[in-house]
């Protein structure tokens, strides 16, 4: 499928859930300050293997799985494995801060889960404990090598480059990547509100010209763009009337969303 600027669509980040067990000074808004969604409004698992079904009966070859944190959905393996199974579906990935991973890697490999992104900011654990709030370094790590072994390949890693680390840190992660067969993307700290965002050193985000991309909220709507208020409620209007109102007001660029936080919309 196509947008009304001719870029094709094929591309579906799935957001199931805005919760998480880490609070990343960049990602979450501030602490005291955060209206977590109601269970009533997240989408039961069925109901996102059916949007998925119909949206890659309509062009979408990539999902990936967002959060807040993947991981922390209750038998988040259970939707990999409903969404493995729809035919026409090429990749299936997921985004994760990597704390469960370890325990995880296994069942998701099993469920068809083809590869994974883990978030890397640092490898010095204090600044890791400044950035993150709550969660261990070296649970990360674990969750790396353990992903690695288990054939989530290729296992990505994304670096946020903020005032929270330094540009030590960044050498020391892209070193630690070429060291142990890990592809290293370097994200800029963005900024919903204030607009700001940038391409991905590494990968294809934030490049508004080529954008493949549709969004799923954990409650439902879809987001033609990150950067972007309007969003299109898919149990209010039904997911082809949504489809068609996100691809016809996808934005030719990005400008900025001041409703939602990272953790509502997965990056
Ligand atoms: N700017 C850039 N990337 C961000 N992420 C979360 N918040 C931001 C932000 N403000 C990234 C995380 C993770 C992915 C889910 O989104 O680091 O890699
Ligand atoms: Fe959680 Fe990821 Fe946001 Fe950090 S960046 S708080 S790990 S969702």
């Amino acid at each position: 499928m196509y947008d009304r600027f001719n870029r094709k669509i094929d591309y579906l980040r799935i957001s199931v859930t805005d919760r998480c067990n880490m609070r990343c000074k960049y990602c979450m808004p501030d602490n005291n300050n955060i209206q977590w969604l109601k269970h009533k409004d997240i989408l039961s698992y069925e109901e996102i293997r059916d949007i998925t079904k119909y949206l890659v009966s309509k062009g979408i070859k990539k999902v990936r799985l967002t959060g807040g944190e993947p991981l922390v959905r209750k038998d988040i393996e259970v939707l990999v494995h409903m969404l493995a199974q729809i035919n026409g579906l090429e990749d299936l990935s997921m985004t994760t801060n990597g704390i469960l991973l370890a325990s995880f890697a296994k069942k998701l490999k099993s469920a068809g889960l083809d590869r994974v992104n883990v978030s890397l900011d640092t490898l010095d654990a204090d600044t890791f404990r400044k950035i993150s709030s709550l969660g261990e370094l070296n649970d990360v790590l674990e969750g790396i090598s353990i992903a690695q072994k288990t054939g989530l390949n290729p296992v990505k890693i994304n670096c946020v480059n903020s005032k929270y680390n330094t540009d030590q840190d960044i050498a020391n992660v892209k070193a630690f990547g070429e060291k142990n067969g890990l592809q290293v993307r370097v994200i800029h700290q963005m900024d919903l509100a204030g607009g700001i965002f940038t391409t991905v050193e590494g990968g294809q985000g934030g490049n508004c010209t080529s954008c493949n991309r549709l969004r799923l909220s954990s409650d439902g709507r879809i987001f033609p763009c990150l950067f972007n208020n309007q969003s299109y409620d898919i149990r209010k209007t039904g997911v082809e009337k949504a489809l068609a109102l996100a691809l016809n007001n996808k934005p030719k660029k990005g400008y900025n969303n001041q409703n939602q936080s990272f953790n509502q919309l997965g990056g």
